[in-house]
């Protein structure tokens, strides 16, 4: 899938998600499950919509149940990552300058890449403008970050998404993760 595809399938599914609109404020005074479970909807749809690229599960693939394939989602795995919360949120925020061929990371952050909000170290004047990070027009407050990223490091990193956090997922639940446990998924 090239990259003109890919976002216009992301923005196909823009217009048919919801949007979050928990504020900073409402997420820190959720409780830790209602906490995750926002973090869960940001990375399911836009403004996040992180599945669009790291797959549902985070492990960078999708899984077609009508043609039952799996392919790639453009991402890396999620459940492989080896960087620190810290680390994660800072990726988030900033987007990534590399491509890994397939795909890039997006930045979330509006003011990343400024004064405010420095990358690495770098000011988006630094490196010239066609290797700066992928805009898709989404943005997410730092608050919305954070939940996203203990979302990440709660269901899929250095685990695969278990049964529980599926049935959170979808909201027909038992038809989707049933197919998904029956690859051996789990
Ligand atoms: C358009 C595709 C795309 C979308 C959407 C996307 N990502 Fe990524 N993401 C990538 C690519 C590609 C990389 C690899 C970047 C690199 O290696 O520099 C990546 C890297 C990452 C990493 C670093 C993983 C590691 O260990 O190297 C994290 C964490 C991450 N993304 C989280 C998110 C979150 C959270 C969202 C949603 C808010 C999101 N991504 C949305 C494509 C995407």
């Amino acid at each position: 899938m090239n990259r003109t595809t890919k976002l216009l399938l992301v923005a196909l599914a823009l217009c048919m998600t919801p949007v979050l609109s928990a504020s900073g404020q409402d997420l820190k005074e959720m409780d830790r499950q209602t906490y995750l479970l926002a973090g869960q909807q940001i990375f399911k749809n836009p403004p996040g919509d992180c599945s669009a690229c790291h797959g549902w599960n985070g492990t960078g693939r999708a899984h077609d149940h009508i043609y039952a394939v799996d392919f790639d989602a453009g991402g890396p795995s999620l459940s492989l990552s080896k960087m620190t919360r810290d680390e994660m949120i800072h990726m988030v925020s900033c987007g990534s300058v590399a491509s890994n061929g397939v795909n890039v990371m997006p930045q979330y952050r509006p003011d990343a890449w400024t004064p405010a909000y420095p990358c690495w170290g770098k000011l988006a004047a630094d490196i010239p403008a066609d290797q700066r990070p992928l805009r898709t027009g989404w943005n997410l407050t730092h608050a919305q970050i954070e939940a996203v990223v203990d979302y990440i490091q709660d269901a899929y990193q250095g685990k695969l998404m278990n049964w529980d956090w599926c049935s959170t997922y979808f909201d027909d639940f038992k038809r989707m993760c049933e197919v998904w446990r029956d690859y051996g998924a789990q």
